[in-house]
């Protein structure tokens, strides 16, 4: 299969970040000199996706006006002779095709992906959640896809994590059939600690196939009372090949004020426009903590 599409999910509501995210959307705060849903959109066309769905809500406006021009800002800049700024504002607008669709009530994942269905069509579609930030060599997204493309099945991105924190994320049930791959028998959406299969857990990223709509369809809600995209694939790995991929990154929760903190010194660190200068900044400091 060839994946040429992804959906980027980013309707919640964000109130792990309040007061900040009351009136910006969480996927607009920055990390370093841009939003953080702009590395999730550059790690998808780095995989060589072309087409971008963001599934967004009505208090989020400001994620289709940042991926569009803005010819009073261009103007200004143009006739301050500052060509290059210019240009740094118009990329977000061109980086890829990207287009959007509000998720009219908060049903949860499940739904938000459901919402996708028209614009995925009959092709296999890749998901990056919106909250997670995931860095690393290959692109994470790009790792599940040739997995994909090789094997003719649906793949999720999945780390070990510790048995403290599974609780916030879902546990599969998995048999090693390859280096970091491995069959998926069945998941669970934030187990109890008796619920626990393998301490893999699903990390903010996906390759699935339209068969998931008419399983999403038909769900009814799970934990939280929303529909679950984990009880989806619970129903869809029942029927079919589904893989696991060990991704290599590292993937950091900017829904969380700490995940956030930790992705902006992360990130800020790399960035050749203020890295150098943090890292001196952070040296410093560090003696007098
Ligand atoms: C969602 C998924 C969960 C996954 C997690 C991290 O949970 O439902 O299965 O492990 O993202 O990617 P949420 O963060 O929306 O609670």
């Amino acid at each position: 299969m060839t994946v040429k599409k992804a959906i980027i999910p980013a309707a919640g509501l964000g109130t792990r970040m309040l007061p900040a995210t009351k009136t910006i959307p969480k996927e607009m705060l920055p990390i370093a000199d841009r939003p953080s849903i702009q590395y999730i959109v550059e790690e998808a066309i780095a995989a060589g996706i072309e087409d971008i769905l963001i599934i967004t809500n009505r208090s989020k406006a400001a994620l289709e006006d940042y991926f569009d021009y803005h010819p009073e800002l261009e103007e200004r800049l143009a006739r301050a002779g500052r060509d290059a700024d210019v240009k740094l504002v118009r990329s977000t607008a061109d980086m890829a095709n990207i287009s959007f669709v509000r998720q009219k009530e908060t049903k949860g994942l499940g739904h938000a992906v459901w919402t996708a269905r028209h614009f995925v069509g009959n092709e296999p579609f890749a998901v990056l959640l919106g909250d997670d930030v995931i860095t690393g060599e290959r692109p994470v997204i790009g790792q599940l896809k040739e997995i994909a493309d090789r094997e003719d099945a649906p793949v999720v991105g999945v780390q070990a994590v510790s048995l403290d924190a599974i609780g916030r994320y879902c546990s599969l049930d998995v048999e090693k059939v390859a280096d970091r791959v491995f069959s998926v028998r069945d998941l669970i959406e934030k187990p109890k600690p008796h619920e626990v299969y393998s301490p893999y857990a699903i990390l903010g990223r996906y390759v699935l196939t339209p068969d998931i709509f008419p399983i999403l369809e038909n769900l009814s809600p799970g934990y939280g009372g929303e529909i679950q995209l984990t009880d989806a694939l619970a129903k869809l790995a029942s029927q079919r090949q589904m893989l696991a991929v060990e991704f290599e990154g590292r993937r950091f929760d900017t829904g969380s004020l700490e995940g956030y903190l930790e992705c902006v010194i992360e990130l800020s660190l790399r960035n050749p426009r203020c890295g150098s200068w943090l890292a001196e900044y952070l040296k410093n400091r560090a003696k007098t903590l």
